[in-house]
């Protein structure tokens, strides 16, 4: 198969294997370069383990403290003619890395929302590990079938009071435009919302592993949220994604409770706006991507997802008197350089200023649009993408 890149909108339908392979490759190269990760994680189950900040926290784990992983996902193979998913290629490329360093890697495709993988995921704990000791949970997804009512939850990003009026680009083209985007009809929009992103089954999985007796003594648990800038506050934070995060903050005490008796510990950890699969599909916040990138690069403080996970696990999560610092809420935060007042400044400078003609100039739109390629494996050096791909790629350990 050749396989080139083929988008809808802000989606790529097609990925390239070797291309994520190298992306795969690369991420490894830099976690190995800032060193070994002191005292850091062990056995490691990573929800949400193929893409974005999970895939980042994965290898993060693997080559930076030498963890046994356990990746869960939801992603398909190639099938007649139409290549995999990227996360698909991700984890097999993952995979292959990392046994070949010796390290114990398997995976499990399915959904995560289901009873039915979350046993399957405690039977392979403990068929091959015994207990793991840092969850990560990095979901992200449209839609959840609620395990225990049946009831599909679709997920929308609406602002909730006002119609919301600002910029948007589309990010292929470099057009930008106004977007009015109207706001929630009624408490339901928010409720499915809450229900995909909030963090009722965060505590579903930690419920499940504790009571199967497959964390560790001391075993801690992460998951994601964001803030951001005011300008994006009525779609994101002030938004029904906002109110899913703030659910996802709030189950921080319930799930400390689970785990008080193994001394166990959970965070939310508060990450930098970054291209992800996700994140492109969000109005607006393409736009301020692409001007915080320009600024986070010319000031020497930009950093990708493994960057940002790297340094969770280093300097937040896993430090040298075991102190986690947090802010007043209770979170970590390694949006911090995002959040600089410096870089927030500049950033809503440009905003006011991006027009379709000065975007090349005063945005890095460019690195935007290369970032998103570069999820699905294109844009990488050295690889023929005229060539063809050539081979069934599967995830070792998934028959
Ligand atoms: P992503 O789309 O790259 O990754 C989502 C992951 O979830 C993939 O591994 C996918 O396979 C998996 N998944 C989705 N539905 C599933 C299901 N039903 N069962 C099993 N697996 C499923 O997203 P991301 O941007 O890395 O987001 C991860 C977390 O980080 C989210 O909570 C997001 O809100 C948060 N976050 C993102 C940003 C950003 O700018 N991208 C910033 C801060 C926080
Ligand atoms: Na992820």
């Amino acid at each position: 198969m050749i396989i080139q890149p083929r988008t809808r909108g802000f989606i790529c339908l097609t990925s390239h294997p070797q291309g994520a392979a190298q992306n795969i490759k690369n991420q490894i190269e830099y976690v190995k370069s800032k060193g070994e990760i002191a005292n850091g994680p062990k056995k490691v189950l990573v929800i949400g383990a193929s893409t974005g900040f999970g895939i980042a926290s994965r290898i993060s784990a693997a080559f930076g403290s030498g963890a046994a992983t356990i990746g869960v996902f939801f992603e398909k193979p190639a099938a007649e003619g139409k290549p995999g998913t990227a996360g698909w290629y991700n984890s097999a490329a993952f995979e292959k890395e990392a046994h070949e360093a010796g390290l114990y890697a398997k995976s499990i495709n399915g959904d995560a929302f289901s009873d039915e993988v979350k046993k399957q995921t405690i039977e392979l704990i403990k068929q091959d590990l015994g207990q793991v000791d840092l969850v990560v949970y990095s979901l992200a997804s449209p839609r959840r079938t609620h395990p225990k009512t049946g009831v599909a939850h679709a997920s929308v990003l609406k602002p909730i009071q006002e119609p919301f009026t600002n910029k948007t680009v589309d990010f292929h083209t470099g057009v930008i435009s106004d977007i009015t985007i109207q706001p929630v009809e009624n408490g339901e929009d928010i409720a499915n919302t809450v229900a995909v992103m909030g963090g009722e089954d965060w505590k579903f999985w930690i419920e499940d592993l504790k009571a199967a007796g497959v964390l560790a003594e001391g075993a801690k648990t992460v998951a994601y949220s964001y803030i951001g800038p005011e300008l994006t506050y009525p779609i994101y934070r002030n938004g029904t994604i906002g109110r899913a995060k703030d659910d996802l903050e709030g189950t921080v005490p319930a799930i400390n409770a689970i785990l008080s008796d193994i001394h166990g510990v959970s965070y939310v950890s508060v990450n930098k706006a970054l291209v992800t699969q996700s994140s492109s599909a969000i109005p607006v916040v393409p736009l301020y991507i692409s001007l915080l990138y320009k600024v986070m690069k010319e000031k020497g403080i930009h950093e990708g997802t493994i960057e940002q996970m790297q340094r969770l696990f280093a300097e937040r999560l896993y430090t040298a008197d075991g102190k986690v610092s947090l802010d007043e809420k209770g979170r970590i935060r390694v949006d911090d350089l995002e959040m600089r007042p410096d870089v927030q400044a500049e950033v809503a400078a440009l905003w006011e200023k991006a027009t379709t003609e000065n975007l090349a100039e005063i945005s890095d739109i460019e690195g935007y649009r290369n970032e998103f390629f570069n999820l699905f494996g294109f844009n990488f050096d050295g690889i023929d993408y005229n060539a063809d791909t050539n081979e069934v790629v599967g995830v070792p350990s998934i028959e």
